[in-house]
């Protein structure tokens, strides 16, 4: 899907001037402020309510502009954009003299990604500059994936909302740090560890104290607003058993029993990839029911599932023993 000519102009024309633009990409909508200004990047924040002083990923239109970004590319760096760009990669490098404090949050490092979407890769490079850009969402809360949920989150904190039509991927890239002299997965995504390590031909660290913050790795990060358990399917029916499912809204692999004919009760996906896909919007229809607790089936817990596992984790962290 791609956007008319008239509104790409209007949009750049929003970023010359310092407004805030989202834009698709494939992993999930982006909230865009001309990188280079830090007066345009703190309207980010405020329009999320996102504490002060998070690092946001820059987007580029292309891997030739990442001298202006970054200091260095080492090697590690090179291989996975070549292999990976444009796709759902971010890639932490040390920052070019001049990279704004309000995009790196003041670290010596910068995050930097060329998106796969059309829409998004027209729009940089008709920009020509970078465009940091967070998921369009309002802070800890799930990330967008249609342009109207873009809208539900933000409403007119944001100046344009270019519509690219559903998100084929749904959740947020896969983050390697390549600062340091062994590359760290500091956030899952849809490029699985193996592939990576695959490409590379060796071992990628696991995330450790020590590796720069990241606000997607905060425990409760991606949640929805009512309470959110994550439990097996016996479990699963035993909780919903004395009220056929009233209260509950449902995310499961397989249909209901007949006597729960009144939850909310969306049937999940088979294949890690499509459960992604729709995981947010999946997440958001439950979250508007009016239902007073989500309750999702635990996924399998091999390799391909892993991604998916951290952004359930993540949703169901802030749900205490107490939930309803
Ligand atoms: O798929 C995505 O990555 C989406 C789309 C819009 O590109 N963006 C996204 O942005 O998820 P955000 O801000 O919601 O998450 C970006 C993550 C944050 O956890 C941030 O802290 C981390 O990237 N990050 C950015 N720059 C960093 C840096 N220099 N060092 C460490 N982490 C960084
Ligand atoms: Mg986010």
């Amino acid at each position: 899907m791609t956007v008319a000519d008239a509104l790409l102009t209007r949009a750049v024309e929003l970023l010359q001037a310092g407004r805030l633009v989202a834009f698709p990409t494939e992993t999930v909508y982006g909230l865009g402020a001309d990188a280079a200004n830090p007066v345009a990047v703190g309207r980010i924040f405020q329009a999320k309510g996102r504490p002060p002083r998070h690092p946001v990923i820059v987007h580029l239109g292309s891997a030739a502009q990442l001298p202006q970004w970054a200091q260095r590319i080492p090697p590690a760096a090179r291989q996975l954009a070549e292999a990976f760009w444009p796709g759902p990669l971010t890639l932490i490098l040390p920052r070019a003299p001049g990279v704004p404090d309000a995009v790196t949050g003041g670290q010596e490092t910068v995050g930097l990604r060329v998106p796969a979407h059309p829409v998004a890769l027209a729009l940089l490079q008709t920009f020509g500059g970078g465009i940091a850009a967070p998921s369009a969402n309002r802070f800890g809360r799930i990330s967008p994936t249609t342009a109207d949920a873009v809208r539900a989150e933000l409403g007119d904190a944001v100046d344009l909302v270019l519509d690219g039509g559903p998100c084929s991927v749904g959740i947020e890239s896969t983050i390697v740090d390549c600062s340091g002299e062994i590359p760290a997965l500091l956030r899952p995504g849809h490029i699985r560890q193996e592939q990576l390590e695959e490409r590379l031909g060796i071992p990628i660290a696991s995330p450790s104290g020590s590796s720069p913050r990241a606000s997607g790795t905060l425990a409760t990060h991606y949640a929805p607003l009512t309470p959110l358990l994550l439990v097996d399917r016996n479990t699963l029916l035993q909780r919903i058993k004395f009220t056929a499912g009233r209260d509950c809204g449902i995310l499961a692999f397989a249909p209901p029993p007949p006597e729960f004919t009144e939850a909310l009760w969306i049937i999940a996906p088979d294949a890690p990839a499509d459960y992604a896909r729709q995981l947010y919007g999946n997440l958001r229809r439950l979250d508007g029911s009016g239902c007073r607790l989500i309750l999702v089936e635990i996924p399998p817990s091999a390799p391909p599932w892993t991604a998916v596992a951290d952004r359930l984790g993540r949703a169901a962290a802030g749900t205490g023993p107490e939930a309803p």
